[in-house]
């Protein structure tokens, strides 16, 4: 009889955003003239920028002709576009990343999934709390994660972050084999400042621990003291993996396109105690199980770095951020303890005195017609947190906001 793996079984019933959907789409049914604003899941609402579009349409016209026509493209993705990261997100920054390093992908949530693939099964896992959920999923789909009770799996170390140690973590006692690390964060908002981020890459490198740093929301930084890549960081290209994403950048979450940075010198050991690079491996697990983005989406992606392609997409996070500040001032206003929204698109807060996170969940959505994200959703640490996105439109914002001052 065929098995499966069992590690599948451990999982929590849904994946979160979808236990929330479901959730909605109950209320929803119940209550259809609700007029509901979706400020949960971090979708975004602004149309692609006009050079996208247009770069979307003439590689579709390529592929209408013989002569222009592409099958399967390369599976570490197209030069210029690989060209245009090196030249355009890192050079700027006077970090060194060779193209064979950048490996283009359909979006940073399958990238940060699959990289275990090519980590060892015992590995130890540490991971700030609250997270975003794929990370534990993926190593309990793997069989890292140990068991779940009271909120927690028995083989992952939580760091946590709350307002009490002003969203930092704080460094492990015992050293930990994988550190996932986002930031700006998802799900708070808040971000680490260079010293901070320097003493994690210190410590991975004084303990032979990668850090999978997720950095799929650093289009949003706005001060100059937060790095936007890891690499930024001494020592980081010796031990780090960086994933980025276009979904937040520039519109792509309905297109699905990013890069996962793998620089040749992050190493892992073999059983017998052996260096091997990670660079290769990680080429080899895309070369067999990725065909690659599709050709007129990197074409999509190269254009956000043309002049008015980076223009444009600018003019997109600009009009998320003042929705940020909006959302942040209302809530300040209306007496809420509001983190984030600064340097991300993220806002992060208290739930009144006396709640859980499910419970004001509960009250946003019944009594203002908000959806929201309860912190508690994505780990321990998160409770007593609602979580907003400023993705919405701003109509959407300004009248659930609104609806909370005069509730
Ligand atoms: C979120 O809401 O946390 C994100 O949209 C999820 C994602 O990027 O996959």
């Amino acid at each position: 009889m065929i098995t499966l793996n069992s590690n599948f079984l451990k999982l929590q019933k849904n994946y979160l955003f979808v236990d929330i959907a479901q959730r909605v789409a109950k209320y929803k049914s119940e209550n259809p003239d609700a007029p509901v604003i979706r400020l949960g899941i971090g979708d975004v609402t602004r149309p692609l920028a006009p050079a996208v579009i247009e770069a979307l349409h003439k590689a579709v016209d390529e592929q209408a002709k013989s002569e222009t026509f592409r099958g399967y493209g390369p599976e570490q993705g197209y030069d210029f576009l690989r060209q245009a990261i090196v030249d355009n997100v890192f050079q700027p920054r006077g970090v060194e990343i060779g193209i064979d390093e950048i490996f283009i992908n359909d979006g940073a949530k399958s990238d940060t999934g699959n990289f275990g693939d090519i980590l060892g099964r015992d590995n130890t896992v540490l991971i700030t709390d609250p997270v975003y959920p794929v990370y534990i999923d993926s190593n309990v789909m793997a069989g890292r994660a140990g068991d779940f009770a009271d909120g927690r799996w028995s083989n992952i170390a939580y760091a946590p972050c709350t307002a009490e140690n002003n969203f930092t973590p704080a460094l492990p006692t015992k050293a930990p084999d994988m550190i996932y690390l986002c930031y700006p964060n998802n799900p708070t908002g808040t971000v680490l400042r260079r010293q901070e981020l320097q003493k994690w890459v210190d410590y991975a490198l004084a303990n032979d621990a990668l850090i999978l740093y997720d950095a799929a929301y650093a289009a949003y930084i706005r001060h100059d003291d937060v790095p936007r890549s890891i690499y930024e960081i001494p020592g980081a290209k010796k031990c780090a993996v960086e994933f980025h994403s276009y979904s937040k950048t520039a519109g792509f979450t309905g297109l699905r396109c990013g890069f996962t940075v793998v620089p040749k010198d992050v190493v892992a050991r073999t059983a017998t105690g052996e260096k091997v690079q990670l660079n290769p491996l990680w080429n080899r697990r895309q070369c067999t199980k990725f065909n690659g983005t599709p050709y007129v989406v990197q074409r999509a992606a190269a254009a956000i770095y043309t002049p008015e392609g980076k223009r444009q997409v600018q003019e997109t996070i600009d009009y998320y951020m003042e929705n940020a500040r909006i959302m942040r001032e209302a809530l300040t206003e209306k007496g809420l303890k509001v983190f984030g929204g600064e340097d991300a698109p993220y806002i992060w807060f208290r739930v009144p005195e006396g709640m859980t996170s499910w419970e004001y969940w509960e009250e946003l959505l019944h009594k203002y017609n908000i959806v929201s994200t309860p912190g508690v959703g994505f780990g321990p640490s998160g409770e007593g947190y609602i979580r907003l996105t400023a993705f919405g439109t701003r109509e959407d914002c300004v009248e659930a906001m609104r609806r909370l001052r005069e509730g």
